[in-house]
Parts: structure tokens; sequence; C-alpha cells
């Protein structure tokens, strides 16, 4: 009798190894899951740097701010043609919350509120001046916040 919660201990770390394993093995370049999660890296990619000048943790230079927010605009369109309704057959691991696929409006909201941002971004950029551009980004950052807070998991 003693012996059960070892056993049991043991299975379940088994268990977990083999889903660990199972869920490398799964990744598939060809989901729609894999694909907005590298357009979504894209995107962080571009405007990570507009965050860190904006927020004077690297010194404001403003043809480098404007070359990736011009990058950050080429790539803001990528993530949305790949949220299909989820199928059954769907193994990809994803965060992307069912709400996407319920509240679509509210979806369409803040994609265009995000695309905005953008845009804002690009055009304070272009001023060259620091006032104008830490409010933009402000702006983009809760762009990002809103939608993830309603629409992608923890
Ligand atoms: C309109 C909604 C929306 C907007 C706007 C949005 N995201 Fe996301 N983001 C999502 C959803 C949904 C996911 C989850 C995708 C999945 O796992 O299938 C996600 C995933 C991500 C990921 C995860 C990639 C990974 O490796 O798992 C990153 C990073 C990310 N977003 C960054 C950003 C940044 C930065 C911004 C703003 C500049 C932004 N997102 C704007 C909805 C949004």
């Amino acid at each position: 009798m003693q012996k059960l919660p070892t056993v049991l201990a043991l299975s379940t770390t088994v268990l977990a190894l083999a889903v660990s394993l199972s869920g490398c093995e799964q990744s598939d370049p060809d989901s729609p899951a894999f694909k907005r999660r590298q357009a979504f890296k894209q995107i962080v990619r571009a405007a990570e740097p507009l965050g860190k000048m904006a927020r004077g943790k690297d010194p404001y230079q403003p043809d480098t701010f404007i070359d990736r927010a011009h990058e950050l605009q080429q790539v803001a369109g990528l993530p949305w043609d790949h949220f299909p309704p989820p199928q059954p057959t769907d193994r990809e691991k994803t965060r992307a919350k069912p709400a996407i696929w319920q509240q679509t409006e509210k979806f369409e909201t803040e994609r265009r509120n995000f695309i905005a941002a953008v845009n804002g971004v690009v055009a304070a950029g272009d001023t060259r001046s620091l006032d104008r551009v830490r409010p933009a980004v402000e702006k983009l950052e809760n762009a990002c916040m809103s939608c993830h807070k309603a629409f992608r998991a923890d």
C-alpha cells in the first residue's frame, strides 16, 4: 500500500516528460498558430528599440527611430491573416483565446487601434521630437496590452 504514492508520482513525472517532449515535436511551421507567433516576433523585434528610446533606456537617435518605425509599419499587418477559426485537428500550442472568434468586432477594433498607433509612431518619429515620440510609443504599448488582456491567454 505504501508504495502506491511513489508509483503514482513517478508515472506523473513520466507523463509530464512525454507531454513536454511531444510538445516540442508538434511545432508545425505550416500551422496558423506558428505563423502568427512568428509575425508577432517580428513585431516585437521592431517595436522593442522604439520603446527603449522612448523611455530613455537607449539614447534617442531620430534616424534609427525612423528606420525601426517603418520596419514596424511593414510587419504590423502580418499576423492578421493567420487567425482562421480553430479546427478540431489543430495541434499547435497557442495562447489565442476563443474570444477572438466570438467577439470578432472587438478583436477587429483592437487590431485597428493597433494599426492606428503604429501609424502614429511613424508620424511622431518623422518630427524628430522626443516629446512627440514618447506619447506615441506609449499609445502603441497600450494597444498591445489592451488586445493581449482581452484576447491572449497568460
Ligand atoms: C489585436 C490583438 C493584438 C495586438 C494589437 C497585439 N497582439 Fe501580440 N498577440 C495577440 C495574440 C492573440 C497572441 C497569441 C497568438 C497565439 O499564441 O496564437 C499574441 C502573441 C504575441 C507574442 C507571442 C509570440 C510567442 O512567441 O508566443 C508577442 C511577443 C506579441 N504578441 C507581441 C505584441 C506586441 C509587442 C504588440 C504591440 C506592438 C502586440 N503583440 C499587439 C494579439 C495581439
